[in-house]
């Protein structure tokens, strides 16, 4: 695997790779990041990864910081999943102006569930993969379902924009407890990590209620809320939602994906289930 600082470097390895998938990161890779990795494999002649910790889509007092930084192993388990390409930039090469130019995405996209919890997190996110594409120029982007609102987002950007790629999602990878992998799982002290598989249970509960033919679709997020607190969660939300934009459903809309968020201690894990 060639690793590249610069995107000089970068563009001048893309130019003979043929079909190229891409898979961008923010490093500190878990069994979901390499599937991803595999799955971009079986639709392209090589694979380009990157790593980069966006300082832009982390808020005022998240954890930019303190993001584990693995880069050694990372490297390690990607030249073993067969990535061609590494793109690994510093913040100079990235944001040589910082502050200059941002991508904004839809308002109605942002204003809703993360975007409302964390604001200003996709627009660093629609920034540095609006950038990232521009870089390496791939016929085809993937990104884990596991952040489902972002998936929407920059599929939304990809299609608004029209830029040349295609966009295919990865499902979300989960330890045999359903706990949904994720590198902010470390954060999670052992006696933490055994409750953590209760938000994929209250997930599982909603999906398979609302499967049955259940419609009170608020009953259900107001009890899913409740046992989180019951249990020592601090919820931000859950809601069953129009998988297409993350809008509460009409009675018509059967598209449907229930997602939540809640904090455990000091560490915030969101996941999701379509319906
Ligand atoms: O999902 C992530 O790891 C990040 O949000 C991404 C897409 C690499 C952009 O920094």
């Amino acid at each position: 695997m060639q690793i590249h600082r610069t995107i000089e470097s970068l563009r001048s390895a893309r130019a003979g790779a043929g079909r190229t998938a891409f898979v961008p990161t923010m490093g500190n890779l878990h069994d979901g990041h390499i599937a991803l990795m595999r799955q971009a494999a079986g639709h392209a002649d090589s694979v380009v990864a990157s790593i980069f910790v966006n300082r832009l889509q982390f808020g005022q007092g998240e954890d930019f910081e303190h993001y584990p930084r693995t880069f050694a192993a990372d490297c390690e388990r990607l030249a073993a999943a067969g990535v061609a390409h590494l793109f690994a930039p510093d913040e100079a090469v990235m944001y040589p102006q910082p502050q200059s130019y941002h991508v904004d995405p839809a308002p109605t996209h942002v204003s809703v569930l993360e975007g409302e919890c964390r604001p200003g997190h996709f627009r660093g996110v629609a920034t540095v993969v609006l950038k990232l594409l521009n870089i390496v120029q791939p016929e085809l982007a993937l990104f884990g379902k596991k952040d489902y609102q972002q998936l929407m987002v920059l599929r939304n950007m990809v299609r608004e924009l029209a830029l040349p790629v295609e966009v295919l999602a990865g499902e979300t990878v989960r330890a045999g407890d359903g706990l949904a992998l994720s590198s902010r799982n470390g954060y999670l002290s052992a006696e933490e990590r055994v409750r953590a598989p209760l938000l994929y249970r209250l997930l599982c509960h909603i999906r398979s209620a609302v499967a049955s033919g259940e419609r009170d679709l608020a009953k259900l997020e107001a009890e899913a809320m409740a046992q989180l607190e019951g249990a020592g969660w601090q919820p931000d939300y859950v809601a069953v939602r129009r998988r297409a934009d993350l809008q509460p459903p009409a009675d018509e809309d059967d598209a449907l994906v229930v997602l939540a968020a809640a904090r455990l201690g000091r560490t915030r894990l969101i996941d999701n289930l379509e319906i």
